[in-house]
């Protein structure tokens, strides 16, 4: 079989990420291999993000890009999947004609045989049908050795929470848990192909195997990864705060792979606001499991989303939310401006928040938490940390990135002696603090440290 060439380009959550390494997986066996380069590609894949209407305008402009490249190369097929192509199906062939197959996120094990259709035909092939009876969350193998010492491992699909704002219910289904046998089996595969980390994720994993989790809960899960011989690092994302339970929260200070991060999306500090998001939680809910966390894990890292400018939001409310920001103290935040979403109940809600409004208070809010995470990112200068190896620092090549386990970017420099490879996890004193991201040294003479002490930091004098 002739070998051809695929280029993907993800956009979005690590959702996509992860769906998009499925893609690669499920094409080996038409002999397709990846490129990084758009110029060689045979088939290009932008799959695709609608959180925002401006996620959804990149995906646009990007297919203009490619409409002018099908011009001079004919022969490329181009694929557009994720949640746009879920949320527009056939709308989307109308308003870009040179796109050949549009899969949505229910259909990326049927690739194989959608390019086989759209190569019989002429017109574009459209499957935004829902995932087959047989094949519930079915995962092919990962495509030989991995490049990376870290991966992603999707442990439940979809979203029942329905907040007011939020597509992801309407794109990504109903809430469906994978069987713990499979995410152990996929995850060992991982390690052996070289992975030393992993990413546990899902849109809400907390609430893993509540509806069909095989006998298993979260914290349960976490504890089965944890015994996995050769895996250093754990990880989960995201966590809905409603669901956190006491025992997830213990996990913190029982499971030694566990890295001592969490992402807990707060959206809102006013409970006002948070009822009207159907968020299920009320602002002193959230501080008491901040709380909580912290008694288990002082040195958690915690960081959260929140959105400005929700339909409805006074003054009042967004002081109570620079209020909790405070009281918190987070590690990072991912501040939005709230974005009408097509059929979510919040456009139908009334007084929507003006534009200018709406920027003024992400300017307050990003100036507020710019502060924050410059003094927790400068509290680490003098630390060692165990910095997981990832590539070449994008601004600085000649120098390493790697991550601490609090998930941090970390930059630092290596002799040229030196070999240090991806995947490796290596003891970095932090001489430097920024905004996103730290400068690190690599610590002479200390031995690399084994599996199972990832998570801890500790003063270099
Ligand atoms: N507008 C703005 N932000 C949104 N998010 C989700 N939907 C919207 C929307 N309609 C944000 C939430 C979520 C993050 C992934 O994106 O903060 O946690
Ligand atoms: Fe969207 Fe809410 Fe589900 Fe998160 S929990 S994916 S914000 S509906």
């Amino acid at each position: 079989m002739k070998q051809k060439r695929i280029h993907i380009v993800t956009m979005g959550c690590q959702m996509n990420v992860y769906d998009s390494e499925q893609m690669l997986r499920h094409l080996a066996s038409l002999n397709y291999r990846p490129t990084s380069q758009l110029g060689s590609a045979d088939l290009i894949v932008v799959n695709t993000c609608s959180i925002r209407e401006k996620a959804e305008h990149k995906v646009y402009s990007f297919l203009g890009r490619l409409a002018r490249m099908k011009r001079l190369k004919p022969d490329l097929m181009i694929g557009v999947a994720g949640c746009v192509a879920q949320q527009e199906g056939h709308r989307l062939i109308e308003r870009a004609p040179h796109v050949d197959i549009v899969f949505g996120t229910f259909a990326v094990g049927r690739l194989p045989s959608l390019i086989a259709q759209a190569e019989a035909q002429e017109r574009p092939v459209v499957d935004i049908g829902p995932r087959g009876d047989s094949e519930p969350l079915c995962i092919p193998e990962p495509v030989s050795e991995t490049e990376r010492g870290t991966a992603f491992v999707t442990i439940m699909q979809g979203c029942d929470n329905f907040c007011t704002y939020c597509v992801v219910p309407y794109v990504r289904g109903r809430e469906v848990s994978r069987d713990h046998k499979e995410i152990l089996r996929e995850t060992r595969l991982l390690v052996e192909s070289g992975v030393v980390e992993v990413t546990l994720i899902g849109q809400n994993v907390n609430a893993y195997g509540e509806k069909n989790g095989h006998g298993c809960d979260f914290p349960t899960l976490l504890g089965h990864v944890n015994e996995i011989q050769g895996l250093r690092r754990m990880r989960f994302t995201t966590s809905h705060p409603k669901d956190l339970s006491d025992q997830l929260i213990e996990a913190f200070g029982r499971l030694d792979k566990l890295v001592p991060h969490i992402h807990l999306p707060v959206q809102s500090g006013s409970d006002r606001v948070l009822k009207r998001m159907n968020r299920g939680y009320s602002r002193d809910f959230y501080l008491k499991k901040v709380e909580k966390l912290r008694q288990v894990r002082p040195d958690i890292s915690i960081t959260s989303d929140i959105i400005v400018g929700f339909p409805g939001e006074e003054t009042v409310d967004f002081e109570n939310t620079l209020d909790l920001v405070r009281e918190v103290g987070f590690d990072s935040l991912f501040m939005f401006k709230y974005s009408d979403r097509p059929n979510v109940p919040a456009v139908r809600f009334s007084n929507k928040v003006p534009d200018a409004v709406i920027g003024e208070r992400f300017t307050i809010l990003f100036g507020l938490q710019s502060g924050f995470t410059l003094k927790k990112n400068r509290a680490l200068i003098g630390t060692i940390q165990r910095v997981l190896v990832d590539g070449h620092s994008k601004k600085t090549p000649d120098q390493l990135m790697g991550r601490t386990p609090c998930n941090r970017v970390v930059n630092f420099p290596v002799d040229g002696d030196r070999v240090v490879g991806v995947g490796q996890m290596l003891p970095v004193e932090i001489v430097g603090a920024f905004s996103h991201s730290l400068l690190g040294q690599p610590v002479a003479g200390v031995k690399e440290e084994g599996a199972g002490e990832t998570g801890g930091m500790s003063h270099a004098a």
